[in-house]
């Protein structure tokens, strides 16, 4: 039985990944996949209630950290992981990385605990349970600033000044340093068109879409 393929979209806030992410599986189910569309925090009802915790309360980035974690073995547990099993194609909005650049680089939170946490959510017998391809949009956090002033009431994240999203942005470079080949960078200051050729060109290049 063929393993199915594990795509995630990442970026800081106001990168522009959303409409990408819609846009690919449906080019992806054009090719009679099936394609399971989800996101992080949440994908399952226990996850999503915990989503709302993380997006809207007040905490430390310890619990912050426990939180999303504890939403992602759920997720995993419940979602992921059985439609990976069945060969099906699963498309993420934000996964481990975002912990990593929004925990470990915009609240300064101990990337040694991130780690641990990692494993021990994503340790499975064949090494640490990973995406096949994350697909980051890359922004300076200025440009995203301005994306996002005014569009909808930001919840805690979005609020957040363009210094945190620079450390987030910095959390982001330095998880793609440590895994070269999973990540596939987009430069997401370009027009619409132009991003879509290239998140494209990164999927069709690793030979998910032909
Ligand atoms: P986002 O993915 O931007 O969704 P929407 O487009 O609906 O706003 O929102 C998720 C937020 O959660 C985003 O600000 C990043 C944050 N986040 C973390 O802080 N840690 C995590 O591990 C994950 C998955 C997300």
């Amino acid at each position: 039985m063929s393993r199915g393929l594990f795509i995630t979209f990442e970026g800081i806030d106001g990168a522009g990944k959303s409409t990408h992410i819609d846009g690919l599986a449906q080019a992806l189910r054009a090719t009679g996949r099936v394609v399971t569309l989800t996101r992080e925090p949440g994908g399952t009802p226990l996850a999503e209630k915990l989503r709302d915790l993380v997006l809207n309360d007040a905490m430390d980035p310890m619990t912050e950290a426990l939180l999303v974690f504890a939403a992602r073995r759920n997720h995993l547990q419940q979602l992921i992981e059985p439609a990976l099993a069945r060969g099906e194609l699963v498309l993420c909005d934000r996964f481990s990385d975002a912990t990593f650049a929004y925990q470990g680089g915009g609240r300064g939170f101990d990337l040694q605990v991130l780690n641990q946490l990692e494993h021990w959510v994503q340790a499975r017998p064949g090494g640490l349970l990973q995406p096949d391809l994350t697909i980051w949009f890359d922004l300076d956090p200025q440009i995203a600033a301005q994306r996002l002033s005014g569009v909808r009431v930001p919840d805690k994240f979005e609020a957040q000044p363009v210094d945190f999203f620079r450390r987030v942005a910095e959390g982001y470079a330095q998880r793609q340093l440590l895994q070269p080949g999973r990540f596939a960078r987009i430069q997401a200051d370009q027009p619409r068109e132009a991003v879509w050729r290239d998140v494209l060109a990164a999927v069709k290049h690793r030979g998910f879409l032909p």
